[in-house]
């Protein structure tokens, strides 16, 4: 059974939505698993655009189903509006879209709580959430005794559950806005009524999708797993505090949607052609500067969500190189290759330097990637537009070599290159990385605790 997943390497908005989109050409199923509306993935065709948020980017392809499983924290009012508007512009949902029962539920006090907290839980920057209620949806999940999930809204004693849980929480979210003015409390009678109706309008769409996947594996259907997020921000293995609350890596895919990972043969690790973060936390290679500017400029670095400047700087081939093999990534998709066009030279950042000791090891602990100086490698760059660019050879040199070089240092051949929003501009390629593996062992090997 050819399963492949997409798996943003960096901080999100890698353009995971458009590999998703023309990957989908091959596959019977396209999944979401993890993460919630905090997504905001882009696909753009034939001079339209569409921004997918809890649906998968396939959806958009006649004769796929998209499965959001649950390991997706599922807001029904964003899922409502984005079905509405994608029917509005004549894409076919009924059929094509399942929902899982298992998927927990965003509740106004999820988001309530996001906005309350999301300046203190860290003791100093903000993590800087999209307010979506993400991270205190999941973290009822985890405490489950707060929890309801999709298939409990239909269950007779939901006005209860929701009375019971809506008590708690008006004096917890009083307690935690402290001196601030007091938030609005809680309607129990309100919120049920309105998650009734949320209901009865998801019903046709609400199955056991791990049920329907594993079905799915053992007819051999070919499936796409979406990621959601970037590796980075994974819960357990990203830049923590300053993270999301799912497994956002390529770890994530197994227990998201139910499929066991040996079904998954072919991991796709996406990359932009630099690094971009929105939110909070550290970005060694950020450029705050024109440079970054520059960037941001012509690669639109604006958040598809929340409409927040992303912060920009160089690529970040530690960072990326640690999510790719954590990731169990077998191939680099390069994207936005085209907002670099113009600059004299080009960096990349090969390894960092932790109190004067130079490491090409990801650092574990939020303080040492605080204190990370780039080691920077300085490429040629160029001063063609790429965005009509269609092969591999025909990308100015400069521009092959560092696509080359990403590959080279992340120890995987580059496949996808991406010269533009549109599912055209996208480049299939066989660049020289695919048989190297050049990277080198890191120097610095793991500590042994003090
Ligand atoms: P996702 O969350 O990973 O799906 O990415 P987003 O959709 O949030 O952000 C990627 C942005 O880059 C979107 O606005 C895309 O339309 C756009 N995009 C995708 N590929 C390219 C590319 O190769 N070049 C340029 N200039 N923009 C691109
Ligand atoms: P896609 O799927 C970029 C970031 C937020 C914040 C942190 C925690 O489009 O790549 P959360 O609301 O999840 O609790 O916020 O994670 N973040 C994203 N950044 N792309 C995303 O998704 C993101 N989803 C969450 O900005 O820093
Ligand atoms: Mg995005």
């Amino acid at each position: 059974m050819p399963g492949t997943c997409v798996i943003g390497l960096q901080w999100g908005d890698e353009a995971k939505g458009k590999l998703v989109d023309i990957l989908t050409a091959d596959h019977e199923i396209v999944v979401r698993y993890a993460g919630g509306a905090n997504a905001g993935h882009t696909v753009v065709s034939g001079g339209q655009k569409w921004k997918l948020s809890l649906i998968p980017s396939g959806i958009l392809r006649d004769g796929v189903a998209c499965v959001v499983t649950g390991g997706v924290v599922l807001d029904p009012a964003s899922v409502i509006a984005e079905i509405d508007g994608l029917e509005s512009r004549g894409v076919q949902i009924a059929g094509k879209l399942r929902i899982s029962d298992r998927a927990h539920v965003v509740f106004p006090w999820h988001v309530a709580e996001d906005r309350i907290l999301d300046g203190s839980v860290s003791g100093g920057e903000a993590i800087g959430t999209t307010g979506r209620g993400i991270g205190p949806c999941y973290r009822d999940k985890v405490g489950r005794a707060l929890a309801i999930r999709l298939g409990d809204l239909y269950r007779a004693d939901l006005r209860d559950t929701i009375a019971h849980i809506a008590g708690l929480k008006n004096r917890l979210l009083t307690a935690w806005q402290g001196s601030g003015a007091a938030p609005a409390p809680l309607d129990p009678s309100a919120i049920h009524a309105q998650y009734m109706l949320y209901a009865e309008r998801l019903r046709p769409f609400v199955c056991d999708t791990t049920a329907f996947l594993l079905d799915a594996v053992e007819d051999g259907r070919p499936i796409l797993f979406e990621g959601a997020q970037g590796a980075l921000l994974d819960i357990d293995h990203g830049t923590f505090p300053y993270v999301t609350s799912s497994n956002s890596s390529g770890l994530g895919v197994a227990s998201g949607s139910g499929v066991p990972g040996r079904w998954v043969d072919r991991v796709i690790g996406v990359v932009k052609a630099y690094s971009t973060r929105v939110g909070g936390g550290p970005l060694p290679t950020e450029q705050d500067n024109a440079i970054g500017q520059r960037i941001r400029d012509r690669g639109n670095e604006y958040g598809t969500v929340t409409r927040r400047p992303r912060r920009c700087g160089w690529f970040d081939a530690v960072a990326a190189r640690y999510t790719a093999r954590l990731s169990g990534v077998d191939e680099i998709a390069v994207m936005l290759l085209d907002v670099l066009a113009g600059f004299d030279e080009l960096e990349i950042c090969s390894a960092y330097e932790i109190d004067g000791v130079r490491t090409t090891q990801f650092p574990s602990q939020i303080d040492d990637l605080r204190k990370a100086v780039p080691v920077y490698e300085t490429l040629p760059g160029w001063s063609e537009e790429l965005t009509d660019v269609r092969s591999y050879a025909a990308l100015p040199a400069a521009a092959r070599r560092y696509v080359e070089r990403i590959g080279e240092l992340l120890g995987r051949p580059v496949s996808f290159v991406s010269v533009g929003p549109d599912r055209d501009q996208t480049i299939f390629c066989e660049t020289a990385a695919r048989d190297s593996r050049p990277w080198p062992r890191p120097q610095t090997r793991t500590p042994a605790p003090a």
